[in-house]
């Protein structure tokens, strides 16, 4: 007997229906040997149909995520759409409406890709954000006054409640706990946000309390910044508000090797999750079959561990690394392979691994 699970493909705009694309050949021609059985159905949310119906998130498209065990978006992003449009009316909207609270990026060089960080070695690069995902300054509070004046003010508040606080740092614990990681770093600014990051503070030790096995540290935002550069090995499991997350996790993918290998999944443990890579949807490389999938494939292997399908999820992530090792380079158009090509590797390493 044969698992199911029923996945939405949100391909969207530039190059993610090609990363997409190579993420579903992975899955369609390796899950028989998990006994997994995917139904893919597709949705076509993203700038072209914005343009065309000025349609975004619909009562309709949600149902069609609701049904799904977990979704694999490939990236939200048009040249002629006014940015801000597709991210909050989109990506932002799926991540809110279901309650998907945490953004977990893993940062990992895998061996052979090159980082731009000089003598540093996978050992030395390999940790985990855990970004709160449905508020802090993403909340959307905030207002004008005096509108179009010179006495305008403008306001955007970070809005950081106990409860969605304390379910990203306990979910934090149980992942460094269940991955066999052994230090929570919390990444905030408490010398200036004396209010909210101190409640983060708080929250933090209170919880650590509940696993003493676990070794906690603080940063401040910047220096952690430094020490990403610097002493990327002091990280093990870093824990973040969403502004924060949002911008070392750009610093992450970098030291990672780039947005070609960047994968992230938007999670709701209890219900629906999202997974993408983390790359944009680079509209000028769109339809040259140049673009590195393995980002997006990297996404699926999240979303089959999240669905519980952990060993597949670690022959994925195999097949991702033996590939990696055969690119020139992990840039679009420098690859040394097609896209296609990337995805084929892909296959044929999971299938060596099962012969
Ligand atoms: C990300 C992106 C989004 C974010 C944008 C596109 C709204 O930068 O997923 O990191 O800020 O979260
Ligand atoms: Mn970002």
């Amino acid at each position: 007997m044969s698992k199911e699970f029923n996945i939405t493909l949100l391909p969207g705009d530039g190059t993610g229906p090609e990363v997409v694309n190579e993420a579903v050949k992975v899955l369609e021609n390796t899950s028989e040997q998990y006994k997994i059985k995917f139904n893919f159905t597709n949705n076509d949310l993203g700038g072209d149909r914005y343009l065309n119906t000025g349609e975004l998130v619909t009562e309709k498209d949600i149902e069609q995520f609701k049904n799904s065990d977990a979704v694999l978006l490939g990236a939200i992003g048009h040249p002629d759409v006014k940015p801000g449009i597709l991210e909050q009316g989109i990506l932002l909207k799926l991540r809110k409406e279901f309650d998907q609270y945490i953004n977990l990026r893993p940062v990992v060089l895998y061996p052979g890709v090159e980082t731009p960080l000089a003598n540093k070695s996978p050992e030395d690069i390999n940790f985990v954000v855990v970004r709160e995902n449905t508020e802090g300054l993403y909340a959307g509070a905030g207002g004008y006054i005096h509108f179009g004046t010179e006495n305008e003010i403008a306001t955007q508040e970070s809005i950081n409640s106990y409860y969605a606080i304390h379910r990203c740092i306990k979910y934090a614990f149980e992942y460094t706990k269940n991955n066999n990681r052994k230090k929570i770093t919390l990444c905030a600014k408490t010398n200036v946000l004396t209010y909210a990051h101190d409640l983060w503070e708080r929250i933090f030790y209170d919880v650590a309390k509940d696993y003493p096995e676990i070794e906690t540290d603080y940063g401040h935002v910047d220096a952690v910044c430094m020490w990403m550069v610097k002493n990327p090995e002091w990280f093990d499991v870093i824990v973040t508000d969403n502004m924060f997350g949002d911008i070392i996790t750009d610093l992450g993918a970098m030291i990672q090797g780039g947005m070609g290998i960047a994968a992230g999944g938007n999670i709701n443990p209890e219900g629906v999750s999202m997974f993408e890579p983390i790359g944009g949807s680079a509209p000028k490389y769109t339809n040259k079959n140049v673009i590195n999938p393995l980002a997006c494939i990297g996404a699926a292997a999240m979303m089959v561990k999240q669905l519980g399908e952990e060993n597949y999820a670690e022959d994925i992530e195999k097949a991702i690394i033996e590939t990696a090792i055969k690119l020139d380079s992990l840039s679009a158009g420098k690859m040394g392979m097609s896209t296609s090509e990337v995805g084929d590797s892909v296959v044929k390493y999971m299938q060596q691994v099962n012969d």
